[in-house]
């Protein structure tokens, strides 16, 4: 029987303004005890049913907003929260909570957004009456059904036409429906015609250039080290700044150290080194028994920071930048969360640059590149909308499925785009 618990490696939730670990399993069943870190606060406030909270402030300070009335607190403090009084908290803080009971499913009412941690947000947040929670439970079960049947279909039948238009029916459910949550799931050279692209389009580039680079949501570091590794290979005469942005303080740690192991899945959840092979992983790592740590040639001038992809304050900091990349994030947002953060990295780009964006809504990404004028790139687009299996194979039951590209819709050229040129400054401006 363990009497000694530590934290485990993977945070057990988390939200944009926090991560959590829950302790345990404890042997008392009506208990339940967390650490959490927050970096800005409780994403919502919160009614709870039936258990009381309790946080304990280990270090940092921040203030617990309980009633309407806000309480400061620090080091030290001790806040208790009993059932059904609103509540939620901002800072920079790290906290030990305790539950009793355990948290259990309809416990929690989120009664609206946090403002120090969500602005903007138009929608409250998902919890919602108990009809809605029904209604959603049912289609969710729905749509899991036909995934395992839509999994058995073979080509020849899922691309018939009236298969397909089920699968897009389908889609839209899981779009309006799913759960959306972020992921730090990633791969090491996930996408290579995207990788081929970036190639090319830092081919004409003049001799000794400098060359600015922002990947964003770059979880542990996989994708920013294959772009980095993908450039250095061809044009080591280039100065290469790239930033490698990311909310996760978490993730950016482990990506700015660089060093992962080989047997043990890393946060991710991903085995990240699935699409390498050999010759690569020795072309990239250096290598000692089960880790294997990325060569200093590919790290240098990477610069790591967390930040949100979907705050103004983020693209003030990086300044214009010749390739922004921003995959598979946007997808895990609100729509219209989605569509904000889009216009907003938008800004980064200079003018004549390059966006590559995938993982998204395609209504949105098309939308938002229609209204700002971007001009969709066909080189590569067939192979790199085909470039990443995992999201391919999330269609049409999960609502970050990439849709099979269809060559029968008149605006397929602009639909499936997925790197852009951005011609003008203007071009980048909501
Ligand atoms: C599914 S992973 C994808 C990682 C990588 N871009 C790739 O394609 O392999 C999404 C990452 O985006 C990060 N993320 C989510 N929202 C973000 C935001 N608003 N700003 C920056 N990073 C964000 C998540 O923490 C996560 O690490």
């Amino acid at each position: 029987m363990p009497y000694v618990h530590s934290v485990p490696a993977l945070p057990s939730f988390d939200g944009k303004g926090l991560f959590g670990f829950v302790l345990g399993p404890l042997q008392e069943k009506d208990l339940e005890i967390y650490y959490i870190e927050s970096d800005k606060g409780h994403d919502t406030f919160t009614v709870s049913k039936r258990a009381t909270r309790v946080y304990y402030v280990i270090d940092g300070s921040g203030y617990f907003t309980i009633s309407d009335q806000r309480y400061d607190v620090s080091r030290g403090a001790l806040v208790e929260i009993p059932p059904k009084v609103e509540y939620s908290y901002s800072g920079k803080m790290k906290l030990i909570a305790v539950s009793k009971p355990r948290c259990f499913e309809g416990n929690d009412r989120f009664t609206r957004w946090n403002p120090d941690v969500i602005q903007g947000e138009v929608l409250p947040p998902a919890n919602a009456e108990s009809w809605e929670i029904f209604g959603r439970r049912l289609i969710n079960r729905y749509v899991r059904l036909n995934r395992r049947l839509w999994r058995r279909l073979p080509a020849s039948i899922s691309n018939l036409r009236p298969v397909h238009s089920y699968g897009e029916l389908l889609y839209g459910l899981a779009r309006r429906y799913g759960d959306r949550a972020q992921n730090l799931g990633t791969f090491f050279l996930r996408n290579r015609p995207q990788l081929e692209l970036i190639r090319r389009l830092i081919d004409q580039r003049a001799e000794n250039d400098t060359l600015k680079v922002a990947v964003l949501g770059c979880s542990i570091g996989a994708e920013a080290y294959s772009i980095a590794w993908t450039i250095r290979s061809v044009r080591p005469d280039l100065k290469l700044i790239l930033h490698a942005v990311e909310i996760s303080r978490r993730a950016v740690e482990l990506g700015q150290c660089g060093r992962y192991s080989l047997v043990r899945p890393p946060l991710t959840g991903t085995d990240i080194f699935e699409r390498m092979s050999e010759i690569e992983i020795t072309d990239m790592f250096d290598r000692e028994d089960e880790f294997v740590t990325v060569k200093s040639w590919i790290r240098e001038g990477i610069k790591w920071q967390v930040g949100d992809a979907a705050e103004r304050k983020t693209v003030d900091t990086l300044g214009l930048q010749d390739i922004v990349v921003a995959n598979n994030f946007l997808c895990h947002m609100h729509p219209l969360m989605a569509e904000k953060s889009l216009r907003n990295i938008a800004h980064l780009v200079c003018p004549q640059g390059y966006l590559l964006v995938s993982g998204i809504d395609l209504e949105i990404r098309t939308k938002v590149a229609a209204d700002l004028g971007w001009h969709p790139l066909q080189e590569l687009l067939e192979e790199s909308h085909e470039g990443d299996p995992s999201m391919r194979a999330l269609w049409p039951w999960h609502y970050a499925g990439l849709e099979p590209l269809n060559k029968r819709r008149e605006d397929w050229k602009r639909r499936y785009a997925a790197a852009f040129q951005l011609l003008s400054r203007e071009g980048g401006v909501d």
